[in-house]
């Protein structure tokens, strides 16, 4: 079958996306031509990382804009308002869905005040703004793995958490962007995955787009990184994130929060890397971030085989905060945010460096 270029592509009116359900063992394309499905897609992790999250919303909301059967712009975005609904209760975590929503409203409330545009203005609109969207992430992501390179040294082995490839964004990725682009430098690097339960993205995933690329990987259980870490085998650390407070405090995949105290606990330097889209400075501390809720199959079962006691109480977070006085540095597509974070932060978001 023929690979898609990017994770998510739009081709006239259908949005296609790699289901990542079923790799690295299959290769299947999912097409979406409404909104709904694209909300399904997103909540049942056919796509999955913040960044791929949010270019998903805003295709979800160009596709609305075509489904929408209105003849006047008011109407238009009375449907749209009610496709942001549904896509909003999608995932509550990643803070890009919402703000790719809200960029896709406001592009289409541009258009209110003037009588010179038709309906089909408006519909182009949104489709010209998901695609921008999508590839401002791919430049986004070469920026902030440009900045997180040159942190890397020649020979190092680096912890990894969760899956931020270029299947967590449209291309290239976040934090495994970075160790792409100090592999691309020449630099020889090894990477530990952790497999990261309970959906297991790190062993999937990770594994899966590392190897492709021809990046030294070794897999290895969540609960061994200390074990590695206090060997000394461990350099430096980087993760995504799916929303980061004005405080500098990270929510990302379950788990990271325990890297993150063994990472300091064992003088090693732990970087979340993090478009300023995942970054919202509206929330003083990660306290205030939704923590997403899932199945608890995903606990109790392995590929839909039980393997817990029928009636167990179950927890499934899937995301944990990460306080920032574990964070020695937040890199994202405008430089590196280093403590304190109230005012780096506020810093890249606004452009600086
Ligand atoms: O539940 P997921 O797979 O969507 O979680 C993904 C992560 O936690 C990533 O680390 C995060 O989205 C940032 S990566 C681009």
């Amino acid at each position: 079958m023929t690979e898609l270029e990017r994770t998510i592509e739009w081709h006239d009116g259908t949005v296609l996306m790699i289901d990542q359900r079923v790799l690295p063992l299959h290769y299947e394309i999912k097409a979406y031509t409404t909104y709904q499905g694209v909300a399904e897609a997103i909540h049942t992790m056919v796509i999955r990382g913040a960044p791929a999250i949010g270019a998903a919303a805003g295709f979800g909301m160009a596709l609305a804009g075509l489904q929408s059967t209105a003849g006047t712009r008011s109407d238009l975005l009375h449907d749209l308002e009610m496709a942001a609904e549904v896509l909003r209760k999608s995932r509550p975590t990643a803070v890009n869905l919402f703000w790719a929503i809200d960029r896709m409203l406001k592009t289409s409330r541009r258009f209110e005040t003037s009588g010179r545009f038709t309906v089909d203005d408006v519909r182009e609109a949104l489709i010209r703004e998901a695609q921008r969207i999508a590839d401002e992430d791919v430049e986004i992501n070469k920026r902030m793995a440009e900045y997180g390179a040159a942190l890397i040294k020649d020979g190092d082995t680096i912890l990894t958490h969760c899956n931020t490839g270029a299947l967590a964004v449209v291309d290239y990725g976040t934090a495994l962007g970075v160790i792409r682009r100090a592999h691309e430098q020449g630099k020889r690097v090894k990477v530990f995955a952790d497999e990261t339960r309970p959906r297991l993205q790190g062993a999937r995933l990770t594994a899966w787009e590392l190897m492709r690329w021809g990046i030294d990987v070794t897999l290895i259980a969540d609960n061994a990184a200390g074990h590695y870490m206090r060997k000394g085998m461990v350099n430096i650390c980087f993760v995504g994130s799916d929303r980061t407070a004005a405080n500098g405090d990270v929510a990302n995949k379950i788990g990271t929060y325990k890297v993150a105290v063994l990472a300091k606990e064992n003088g090693i330097p732990f970087y979340p890397v993090v478009p300023t889209s995942t970054i919202d400075l509206r929330l003083e501390n990660g306290d205030l971030i939704p923590i997403e809720e899932r199945d608890e199959r995903e606990v109790t079962e392995i590929d839909g085989e039980r393997i817990a006691p029928i009636g167990v109480k179950v927890g499934n977070p899937a995301f944990d905060v990460t306080p920032h006085k574990y964070v020695t540095g937040i890199v994202t597509e405008n430089g590196i945010a280093y403590p304190p974070f109230e005012i780096s932060l506020k810093r890249v978001v606004a452009g600086g460096a």
